[in-house]
């Protein structure tokens, strides 16, 4: 916390609040945690507060987005999409499936595809592309590259389509604060792609030093509506 800052905490937050309302409540938290003005008991882990505040307070569902014209089925489950040698910045991704009570979605499929750092799908295999299982936490995890831009899109992206038992299926995309089609301010330049309907799907990306590389890590949570 900047200890120059001399805005009470109620002060800070309702700023931290104007300016980050696009955030989800769980990214909001988390803010307010780093900049001091949330805290939880010793006994509480700050993960497991916020997923009993999740919890009490229901979760929006995750924004649909469009499916795409590149989608296959089929895929085979893999946890590494990244080949030795490919070219662009490593990328973990990792989440986890809950419905809008809160609640987590052990077991969901995601179906999960996107282009190589050129911005080509594998329209004949299945490189990039995996089919994930949550497990009982519901979490998942991938590891992959940044996917690159090609002529019809605007922003670099990534696939899911996730369907769990008693649940409606959800077709989303996610993307990334750090596109330059954003010029390092997505809260204003989202819309520059214009299927990009809501900024809840760009996420933010942590740079992390990782075997003599940076790898860019994301968190993307899926929130499905019961059927
Ligand atoms: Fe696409």
């Amino acid at each position: 916390m900047d200890k120059s800052d001399s805005r009470s905490p109620e002060q800070r937050w309702t700023q931290l609040h104007l300016v980050e309302s696009h955030l989800s409540r769980r990214d909001l938290l988390a803010k307010c945690a780093a900049l001091g003005v949330l805290a939880v008991v010793p006994s509480l882990s700050f993960a497991d507060a916020l997923d009993a505040w999740d919890r009490s307070q229901g979760r929006a569902p995750t924004p649909w987005n469009e499916l795409g014209p590149f989608y296959r089925k089929g895929a085979p489950r893999t946890l590494e999409l990244r080949s030795p040698g490919d070219r662009g910045m490593p990328l973990s991704v990792s989440g986890r499936v809950f419905d809008t009570r809160g609640d987590i979605v052990p077991g969901a499929t995601l179906e999960i595809w996107h282009t190589n750092d050129a911005g080509q799908y594998d329209l004949s295999g299945y490189h990039y592309r995996t089919s994930l299982v949550a497990d009982a936490n519901g979490s998942y995890a991938f590891e992959s590259i940044m996917p690159g831009h090609y002529p019809a899109r605007v922003c670099q992206h990534v696939h899911y389509l996730v369907r769990a038992p008693g649940h409606k299926l959800l077709t989303t995309q996610l993307y990334f604060a750090t596109d330059p089609v954003f010029e390092g301010n997505p809260d204003r330049n989202y819309t520059k792609d214009p299927l990009i309907q809501s900024r809840e799907l760009v996420r933010p990306v942590t740079l992390t030093p990782k075997a003599g590389n940076v790898t860019a890590s994301v968190s993307f949570e899926v929130v499905l509506e019961r059927a």
